[in-house]
Formats: C-alpha cells, sequence, structure tokens
C-alpha cells in the first residue's frame, strides 16, 4: 500500500486513532498487555499476514483456536471463522475486526431452509463444510474443511448416504474423489466460482511451463484444467515445495504473498476472473485493515457471541472434525 492510500485509510479513523501511532507497534504492545492472540487467514491483507501469531487455512486456524492459552483472540477473517473459535474458547474473548465480514457461502444456506432440506433426506449423515453459521453447524453431524474432506467422508461407512453443504463445487469435487454419491446443497463462493475457464486456458498457452494450482471451490470446468487440486495450505506447500518453477494460481489473491515469500525466485500469476474487476480477492476479508484490528484490540469489540441453545449441537461436529483430522495427521 503507498503512503498516500494509508493516510486515506487513516482518514476513515479521525479522531478514532492518533495519526502519530505506529499501528504496528501498537497492536505488538496490545498482544502483551492483554495476553491476546491475533489468527488470519491467508486471504487477508499482506500487511495483516505480517502482524499476525498464526496464518493458515480454514482447518489449521481452527487447530490454533483449540490449543491457544491466550485471554483474547483476534481473528483476522470471516464470521463463521471467529464463530468457530468461540464455539471451540466458550470462556474467552474472541474478536472480530468488521463484523460485516461475512462469507456468500455461508449466506447460501439458511437455517430454516436447510432443516427442510435435511428433512427431506432422512437417514442421511450430513457433512458441513467450515464455511456455514453456527446454526448450520448445530444441524450437523460432522464439520470439514478443504483440507480433510476426503478423510471426514472416508469416515462415513460406505452403506450410509450423505448430505454434503453448503458447497456444491467442493461437494463434487469430493464426491468424485471418494467415489461417493452425496446429496449436495446448492450453494458457492462468489470469489472461486468467477476465474474464467477462457481466460485460464489463454493463460496456459502464454505459459505453457506453468502449472494450474486451484482450490476445490471453484467450478468443475475450472479444476479439469488444473495440475493440482487442494486447500490453501495444500496449495502453497505445492507451489513452494514441488521443483517447477511458474504457477497459474486460481483462488483467492491473498495467497499469492505466502507464495512469493517461501518461494522468491519463483513465479505465480494469478487466475483472471471473468470481468475486468479485482473479483479474485474475497470482498468480506479484505473488509479488515490494520487500522479495525488495532481498534478491536483496544476496545475489545466487535466481539463474537453465539446463541447459548447452539453452543453444544455445533460445538460437537466440530470436535469430531478435530479428531479425525488429528487420527490422519493433519
Ligand atoms: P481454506 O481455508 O480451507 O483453504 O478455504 C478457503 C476459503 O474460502 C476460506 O473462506
Ligand atoms: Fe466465503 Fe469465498 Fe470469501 Fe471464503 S473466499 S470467505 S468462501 S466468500
Amino acid at each position: 500500500m503507498t503512503h498516500f492510500e494509508q493516510v486515506d485509510k487513516r482518514r476513515l479513523f479521525d479522531g478514532m486513532i492518533d495519526p502519530s501511532l505506529d499501528l504496528f507497534t501498537e497492536i505488538n504492545r496490545l498482544k502483551k498487555e492483554k495476553n491476546a492472540v491475533l489468527l488470519a487467514h491467508y486471504y487477508q491483507d499482506a500487511d495483516i499476514q505480517d502482524i499476525a501469531d498464526y496464518i493458515g487455512d480454514s482447518l489449521g486456524l481452527a487447530q490454533q483456536a483449540e490449543k491457544t492459552q491466550a485471554d483474547m483472540i483476534v481473528f483476522a477473517g470471516v464470521h463463521f471463522m471467529a464463530e468457530t473459535a468461540k464455539l471451540l474458547n466458550p470462556n474467552k474473548k474472541v474478536v472480530i475486526p468488521d463484523l460485516a465480514a461475512g462469507c456468500s457461502l455461508a449466506d447460501s444456506c439458511p437455517p430454516d431452509a436447510f432443516k427442510a432440506f435435511k428433512d427431506l433426506h432422512p437417514g442421511h449423515v450430513v457433512i458441513s463444510y467450515i464455511n456455514c453459521t453456527a446454526a448450520i453447524k448445530a444441524l450437523s453431524d460432522i464439520i470439514c474443511t478443504s483440507s480433510n474432506a476426503i478423510k471426514v467422508v472416508e469416515s462415513v461407512p460406505a452403506n450410509v448416504p450423505i448430505i454434503f453443504a453448503p458447497d456444491k463445487n467442493l461437494g463434487r469435487y469430493i464426491s468424485k474423489q471418494t467415489g461417493r454419491d452425496m446429496v449436495l446443497w446448492d450453494g458457492s463462493c462468489m470469489v472461486h466460482e468467477i476465474f474464467s475457464e477462457q481466460k485460464i486456458v489463454q493463460l496456459k498457452a502464454q505459459y505453457p511451463q506453468a502449472k494450474v494450482i486451484a482450490h476445490p471451490e471453484c467450478e468443475t470446468a475450472v479444476l479439469n484444467h488444473a495440475d493440482f487440486i487442494g486447500s490453501t495450505t495444500g496449495l502453497l506447500k505445492y507451489a513452494t515445495k514441488q521443483p517447477y518453477e511458474s504457477f497459474i494460481v486460481v483462488t483467492e489473491s491473498g495467497i499469492l504473498h505466502q507464495m512469493q515469500k517461501a518461494a522468491p525466485q519463483k513465479q505465480f500469476i494469478p487466475a483472471p476472473p471473468n470481468n475486468n474487476c479485482a473479483c479474485n480477492d474475497c470482498p468480506h476479508m479484505k473488509l479488515n485493515t490494520i487500522e479495525k484490528i488495532y481498534l478491536c484490540m483496544l476496545n475489545e469489540t466487535p466481539e463474537i457471541n453465539i446463541p447459548a441453545h447452539l453452543m453444544q449441537p455445533a460445538l460437537k461436529p466440530l470436535k469430531r472434525m478435530l479428531e479425525i483430522s488429528a487420527q490422519a495427521g493433519l
């Protein structure tokens, strides 16, 4: 970010933030003073990733939240991720820099409609992707993330039918990988559905040596062009550890920061969306800023709270996911 952009951003917080403060120093001071931990998803802006205590994908963040000794969790991610941290830490304070940081995928699955859908398929085990609200988690048997979805599906006996929600693209991909027929909820992520198959094909022609790496939230037509498909952490590991020099990266652009940091000699080409906007930036993730992180740590608000009646039912399938992941060494 340029100096002028920074000054411009600061103006939004006129009167709330002393302009002479160095917010990186202040955030580090508040972490110590309040015994707070700053957890950030890979889709956060680079400056947030650089000041976080832990950066990870949805599974890594849930595992960190489960084991943290901090008194306060500051979640630089979206609402369902902070909710997950709260479910795992009912007695700790969990704050999020911007309460409006939602998720199109979580929004695509309202609890009443999902309950009716579930009732139409009695006897099915419900596996829900972690990108859903606490109310949906409470209606589920096991939670999964893109890192452990195959193991979670395989944990269900072969003769038991499965509902997979809310991401139909991930569900379709996992169904193909495991050979399990699943009833899919019709939800999707606005960021991963925007990639243009045609532009990816053009890029492949332009960079014939480049490996195409994609997140399983993308549509099948896009995934069909991928050399490797994986969760955010899976993509990072593949891109940095495999002996290839260039990659067309088909996921949210935030991950490129860690790829470039880990392998500065390699080339990472962000896959283009199907129009001219910066749509491979998640608008929800990008609501968080350093200024908002500072203010939420200082004021300990906005705080994440979950209705009491959802706490236990939503925690149970989440714990099951963490057990399966631990058994699988994930
Ligand atoms: P992972 O963190 O599991 O890769 O999921 C990506 C995502 O869309 C998070 O919102
Ligand atoms: Fe939700 Fe997609 Fe944004 Fe992830 S990238 S938070 S799934 S809208």
